[in-house]
């Protein structure tokens, strides 16, 4: 039986963490939800099968605590935060195909059958737990890993609470071999890089046996064979993802939940939850007998003017807020573009204006804008009519517009999100340069007008390219620009017209002629004001 995964290039599987739901949304998971929904988009364009799964981990003290808190009961303290993850996934324009939630009857089912199996393997012992717990985390910590006085070391504020109780427990131990031969085997089934240091790291010092029962919450499926223990929110948690490949009519066993998307391509996840993805899953994994996700990817945290965010700092960003105010392409852009996927980042307002004015007002719109009108002006609102041969081939946005789509193609491939929107606007700023230094209008003049729809057609095959390139990363924009340029194609839509538009031939240089007519150019982008 082999644990590796078979590389699928037709169909792409990859999930956001399954959010807990103790409080809305933050711009943590907005930040991990548009990584993954860009990424998802990227695979749509190329024409995969692509099953995008988020969702949420509704249980364990944390949860059952906020409810309690609140008043309410636990469940429908779940369903109203539910309703706030939808909200903004909405408002961020992310299309995800599944949404897994932890308290479905479907996922208990999954969780009864999965747990079985381990049970059977031998893999699960009673025994007594003794150690520090943050409830945050939902998780029990080394001693050494926490700050002064038992605070936790990621939830600074908080204190972690000793426990020592009966707990069942999961023999980890077990598979430190088998985990350090496939991380070495599998050199890209943790990432970034520093990401699988770590792990390797942790992984090396020697793996504990783990809790996977609590006494004492009500709030999370029972232990079959011991009904007064729960089954630990990470072990369900996980599980989640399993869950969420049945379709929806779909009896819910493990059978049919694995037969069409297992193993998932890519887990992507914050660092803080690498352990969990990269350690204890595929440990879980091993023991049920199935094969492993092909890759987890651990991305940076984000920081705020330079500071750790935190509620009791009073720095949070409000991702609702925020998204409403720029609209969903200017949030999507700027953490894309700005950040290195894998390394921290910080937002900046005053940054955050100045990128969107700079990159997308500026540079990308004006460019769209002052060449439709000179199409307009000079061309009587049609596309040059011309093909690729009729270029030079030393002109220079040919030259770059003809490997582009390549390119680009190999940084999505690589998550390397931030090189490649660097790649679509060294094309974006060389076509503006090129009409600066080429002047069409006084070509135009001087009544050469082969030369002016030359340079046209060159620019504005750019702009159409780039506009293609961008459109997984800000699709609002992306289907403005396409519409304008007279294609019916609508970017939030594209697995219903992937026939109208096929991959290689939208991400190659010189297809704009397949068109003709441009439509009435329109502002895609408007600048934004500088906060005070
Ligand atoms: N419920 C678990 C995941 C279970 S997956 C089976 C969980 N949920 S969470 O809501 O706390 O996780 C939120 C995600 O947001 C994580 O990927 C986390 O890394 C990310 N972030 C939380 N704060 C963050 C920042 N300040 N910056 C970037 N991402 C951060 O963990």
């Amino acid at each position: 039986m082999s644990y590796y995964s078979k590389q699928n290039n037709c169909k792409f599987s990859l999930t956001t963490p399954l959010y807990y739901v103790n409080d809305i949304p933050h711009i943590g998971s907005a930040y991990t939800t548009i990584i993954a929904d860009v990424i998802a988009r990227y695979h749509r364009l190329k024409g995969d099968d692509v099953l995008f799964i988020t969702g949420t981990d509704e249980h364990g003290q944390k949860i059952q605590r906020t409810a309690d808190n609140r008043g309410l009961s636990p469940q429908v303290h779940c369903d109203e935060i539910v309703q706030s993850y939808h909200e903004l996934w909405e408002l961020l324009d992310i299309r995800f195909d599944r949404f897994s939630r932890t308290t479905a009857a479907r996922h208990h089912e999954i969780v009864k059958e999965f747990f079985q199996r381990v049970w059977e393997r031998g893999d699960i012992y009673l025994d007594q737990q003794q150690g520090w717990y943050c409830v945050a985390c939902e998780e029990f910590k080394e001693e050494r890993e926490l700050l002064d006085n038992k605070y936790c070391n990621i939830h600074t504020n908080q204190k972690t609470e000793w426990r020592d109780e009966a707990n069942y427990f999961f023999r980890l131990s077990q598979y430190q071999q088998q985990l350090e031969l496939i991380y070495q085997e599998r050199p890209d089934f943790i990432q970034p890089q520093s990401r699988r240091n770590e792990v390797l790291n942790f992984v090396s010092s020697g793996l504990k046996d783990f809790s996977i029962s609590r006494i004492n919450l009500e709030w999370g499926f029972p232990i079959p064979q011991d009904p007064k223990h729960t089954i630990y929110v990470w072990f369900d948690a996980l599980l989640g993802y399993i869950t969420a490949l049945l379709d929806e009519e779909q009896e819910p066993t493990l059978e049919n939940a694995l037969a069409k998307w297992w193993p998932i391509n890519l887990h992507l996840i914050g660092k803080d939850i690498l352990r969990f993805h990269a350690v204890y899953w595929p440990a879980m994994l091993m023991s049920a007998g199935l094969p492993l996700p092909e890759k987890v990817f651990g991305h940076g945290f984000l920081t705020k003017d330079g500071q750790k965010m935190g509620k009791s700092l009073g720095n949070t960003i409000n991702p609702f807020a925020l998204t409403k105010h720029y609209g969903s392409d200017a949030v999507r852009y700027y953490f894309i573009k700005e950040i290195e996927l894998g390394k921290d980042g910080d937002f900046n307002q005053e940054r955050f204006v100045k990128i969107l004015n700079a990159d997308l007002a500026n540079d990308f719109g004006n460019l769209l804008n002052r060449t439709l009108g000179m199409v307009q002006k000079y061309c009587n609102g049609r596309v040059p009519q011309l093909k690729l041969d009729d270029i030079p081939q030393d002109n220079r946005l040919r030259l770059i517009g003809q490997v582009l789509g390549r390119e680009v193609s190999e940084s999505y491939d690589e998550l390397e999100l931030n090189t490649a929107c660097e790649k679509i606007f060294n094309l974006i700023r060389s076509s503006n340069k090129f009409i600066d230094e080429s002047a069409p209008w006084s070509l135009y003049k001087q009544e050469k007008q082969s030369e002016v729809e030359q340079i046209l057609y060159a620019v504005i095959e750019s702009v159409r390219l780039c506009s293609f390139l961008l459109s997984p990363i800000i699709p609002n924009i992306s289907t403005k620009i396409y519409q304008q340029l007279g294609f019916d194609i609508d970017f939030n839509n594209i697995s219903t017209n992937e026939k109208e538009l096929p991959f290689d031939l939208h991400k190659s240089w010189g297809i704009i002629s397949l068109n003709s007519t441009i439509n009435k150019p329109e502002p895609v982008f408007t600048r934004l004001e500088i906060p005070t």
